[in-house]
């Protein structure tokens, strides 16, 4: 049977043979207990991604071996269930010709649309006037050494915002419920400017951190260093090379990247130690969840049952049936 796209993949296919196009993304060699090698496949289209189990690694070792980046598939599979999720078993696969037009029906984009996406980093970028601080979002953000990954990237590998144009935006979203809460809390200007500017620079560095899609993995820079450490430390330098940039504001601003992700344990060498911090984190939050839980839902929006797969980020399952 042939499937269009792979959220169209449901319960209804168990146990039977279905054809589909899509990226593969990721190729992990495994051995099994009796030394047989298989691969762990990851299949993606702009719809979904899926989990694949190639146990004929050796027969197909030669395609394997002459994949370049994110290759086009055509696989035939059986469809099974692992953990409430799909899983194919591949029976047969081969590589396809790519075209550009193709990739891109291929790969998923924001669908805020690019132009609205711009404009929203404009406004928020004119609401910053203090000059060292308006230098600091042009020496990063603006910089045409940056800007196109900045506009293009996803914002993470899994989990949310993993798309065209994901990083921003999830910045975009962030700087909205971020100015909404300092709004709200009638924090100062100073205070506004600083959070905006710590909001559009908290995840700028996942531009080094991963590769761009429709490659899924991290640089080595990434793996590495990661994004926070990578993000701060060229804040830092930038900085110091902008004249008279204010102390306060320095340290402010550095502790909101390196204390975004809110604790310890989830990879804040330090935790929010301002109000602007803390909301950073919070906007960081509710953008990142609320994301995982929409995208989460929609991919399984053909599929028959009540509620959705455990969401692994938020440790539950979710309620299909209200979304009317
Ligand atoms: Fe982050
Ligand atoms: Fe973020």
């Amino acid at each position: 049977m042939e499937i269009k796209q792979l959220k169209d993949i449901n319960k209804s296919h168990l146990n039977s043979l279905i054809e589909v196009v899509a990226l593969l993304v990721e190729v992990k060699v495994r051995t099994t207990k009796t030394e047989k090698q298989y691969a762990d496949l990851i299949l993606q289209d702009a719809s979904k991604k899926v989990e694949a189990k190639c146990w004929e690694y050796q027969e197909n070792k030669n395609l394997f071996d002459s994949l370049l980046d994110t290759p086009v598939v055509k696989i035939k599979a059986l469809v099974g269930e692992y953990q409430g999720q799909i899983q194919l078993t591949v029976k047969d696969i081969c590589i396809l010709e790519t075209s550009e037009d193709m990739m891109a029906g291929l790969i998923p984009t924001s669908d805020w649309g690019l132009d609205t996406l711009q404009k929203g980093l404009q406004y928020f970028y004119e609401k910053v006037e203090t000059p060292h601080l308006k230098t600091l979002l042009d020496k990063l953000i603006f910089n045409e050494d940056y800007y196109e990954k900045f506009i293009t990237y996803p914002a993470a590998r899994q989990v949310h915002h993993n798309f065209y144009h994901g990083l921003l935006q999830h910045v975009l979203e962030v700087l909205k419920f971020a100015f909404t809460i300092a709004t709200t809390k009638k924090l100062t200007k100073r205070q506004q400017e600083r959070l905006i500017v710590m909001a559009f620079l908290h995840d700028w560095a996942k531009i080094f951190e991963y590769k761009p899609l429709p490659n899924i993995g991290f640089t080595d820079e990434g793996t590495m260093l990661g994004h926070i450490f990578l993000g701060a430390h060229m804040a830092l330098n930038t900085m110091d090379e902008i004249t008279g940039f204010d102390q306060d504001d320095k340290l402010i601003i550095l502790n909101g990247i390196l204390g975004h992700h809110g604790k310890l344990e989830y990879g804040s060498p330090v935790l929010p130690k301002t109000v602007e911090a803390q909301i950073l984190h919070h906007a960081d939050c509710v953008s990142g969840d609320i994301e995982s839980i929409l995208s989460f839902m929609e991919e399984q929006e053909n599929e028959e049952d009540s509620f959705t797969g455990k969401l692994w980020n938020m440790g539950t399952d979710y309620y299909k049936k209200g979304r009317y």
